[in-house]
């Protein structure tokens, strides 16, 4: 990792602040004052600052509810950001797996971790997400079939990779893909002749939401190691 970003992951420091003490001479990897911020170190690098030695903090895994109306962004835009939900330090540090439509609701992951949540967004891993819809019209069984084998979806190429659709009732249902396409659920209906209503997203993986609406918790040692296998 860079020394900026190693400074800033073990102190208060801002970016800005971090890199004003690197260039200071403040910064010693293994007892050699380093002023280059871009400098590569290593978890078993001797990282001091003003003598002080300094830890990275460990990455954080978080699961949040998304209320419906909320951005899946770092900035306030039209809408509310999701990132207002937690309280938390350093919130800038943290990035969306996989995000979420302005009106879709339900589980969001976050993570400082860049490896980590390439291993949920990449659909050669496979990781499946899991949709409750409604919908504006009855859903026909052959839908099933078509979702099994895939659909073109507007503008696109590619065919989408199989997914599982599990008929509730006629306007309900619960969809499992792999892939994560922009406005993917609702472009798939559309693609065969219905629409979306409402989006909810249950499950990543092994994750099931189980907080209410707006609520966080980090995730347990289970639940991170999950999606590293
Ligand atoms: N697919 C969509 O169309 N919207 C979402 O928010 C998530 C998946």
């Amino acid at each position: 990792m860079r020394l900026d970003k190693f400074v800033c992951k073990s102190t208060e420091l801002t970016k800005t602040e971090a890199i004003a003490h690197i260039h200071s001479g403040a910064v010693r990897v293994n007892d050699i004052v380093t002023t280059q911020e871009a400098t590569q170190v290593h978890e078993n690098n001797q990282v001091t600052l003003n003598g002080r030695r300094l830890k990275a903090r460990d990455f954080r895994y978080i699961l949040i509810h998304k209320p419906a109306g909320t951005i899946c962004s770092n900035i306030d835009e039209l809408y509310p950001s999701i990132f207002n939900y937690l309280d938390v330090d350093k919130v800038s540090e943290l990035h969306i797996v996989g995000r979420l439509d302005v009106d879709t609701t339900g589980l969001v992951l976050m993570t400082d971790d860049g490896r980590w949540s390439f291993n949920i967004t990449r659909p050669a891993k496979g990781c499946c997400k899991v949709y409750r819809v409604h919908l504006a019209k009855e859903i026909s069984i052959e839908v099933v079939s078509k979702f099994k084998s895939g659909v073109n979806l507007q503008g696109e190429q590619q065919p989408t990779l199989p997914a599982l659709l599990e008929i509730i009732t006629p306007k309900e249902v619960l969809l499992t893909i792999t892939e994560g396409r922009f406005h993917q659920v609702k472009r798939m209906f559309a693609a065969v002749g219905n629409r979306v209503r409402s989006l909810h997203r249950e499950q990543i993986g092994d994750i099931r939401l189980d907080v209410d609406v707006g609520q966080w918790r980090y995730l347990c040692h289970e639940e991170i190691q999950s999606f590293s296998k």
